[in-house]
């Protein structure tokens, strides 16, 4: 597929995307979702990446659903574009890889919804988040209902989501919607860095990471904990990950994965 909204640099083994359709603040429409379709199949298909990291071009993360595509949308067609939406960032969520979003502005709606499907966000200080929907006579349609709660609790989802207030990045902080705040002209760096730590740990021990700690959010504990373990033991044996990683420590050695 060619690709007009999205940008993609590989840097080493960091795929960066780069939200582009600063007009419009880089409101999400039915394009940007089919690219990011299309985005996800092909960072996953590349086997050297290791972390991916999705930024905005200009002075927005997102500023949500775009509403000019929306606002002429009957009932059917609201939920089918609501569906669109959490297909593709359920899809995200999924993939092997860690996501970090890197955010550089205004996330809100469903741009802040974009932002919580990633796996971590980190945040420039001049960024700004908020759950405008009901501004509009809307509710949030990407799951912003369900990852926004489960994020940073009912009481201070509930409250953003009913009073549409836009929060800066320090507050964001504060309540755990974002993991880290950089001053605004190092967020890239500073996102990169973390993205290349990450990128240097034992590949495979990553991607479990992420799959065992999401999948256990789903799971009664101790079922979490077998699937841990199972995990756990995936990465013993010869010529295994956790095999170079211990033999490594053991020799004074940097791992070679
Ligand atoms: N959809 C479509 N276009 C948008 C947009 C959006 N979500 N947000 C901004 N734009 C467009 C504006 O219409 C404007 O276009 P023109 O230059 O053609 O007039 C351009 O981007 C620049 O925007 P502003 O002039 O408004 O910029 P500003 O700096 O004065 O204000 C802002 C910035 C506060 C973010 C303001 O643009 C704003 O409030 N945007 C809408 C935010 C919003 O309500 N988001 C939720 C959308 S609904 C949703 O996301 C539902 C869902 O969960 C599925």
């Amino acid at each position: 597929m060619e690709f007009e909204i999205l940008k993609l640099e590989t840097k080493e083994q960091i795929a960066l995307v780069t939200i582009s359709r600063p007009k419009a603040l880089n409101a999400l429409n039915t394009r940007f979702f089919n690219e990011m379709d299309a985005m996800i199949e092909k960072i996953g298909g590349m086997p050297g990446i290791r972390v991916m990291v999705i930024t905005g071009e200009g002075k927005a993360f997102v500023a949500g659903a775009d509403i000019a595509e929306m606002v002429n949308k009957n009932s059917e067609e609201g939920t089918a574009f609501s569906r669109l939406g959490q297909n593709t960032f359920r899809s995200l969520e999924k993939m092997e890889i860690p996501v970090i979003a890197a955010i550089n502005g205004f996330a809100l709606g469903g741009g802040l919804e974009l932002a919580m499907a990633c796996d971590f966000r980190i945040a420039g200080a001049k960024a700004k988040f908020g759950q405008p929907e009901v501004n509009l006579g809307l509710i949030p349609g990407y799951a912003g209902t369900q990852r926004l709660p489960r994020l940073v609790g009912l009481a201070d989802a509930l409250y953003l989501l009913m009073t549409a207030d836009m929060i800066g990045a320090e507050d964001a902080l504060r309540i755990g919607l974002v993991q880290k705040v950089t001053e605004q002209e190092n967020l890239l760096d500073e996102t990169m860095k973390i993205a290349g730590n990450i990128a240097s740990k034992g590949p495979k021990a990553v991607k479990l990471i992420k799959a065992v700690t999401r999948q256990g959010l789903t799971m009664d504990f101790d079922k979490g904990s077998q699937l841990e373990s199972e995990k756990f033991g995936s990465l013993f044996g010869k010529g295994n990950e956790g095999e170079t990683g211990m033999k490594a420590f053991l020799n004074k050695e940097q791992p070679k994965w």
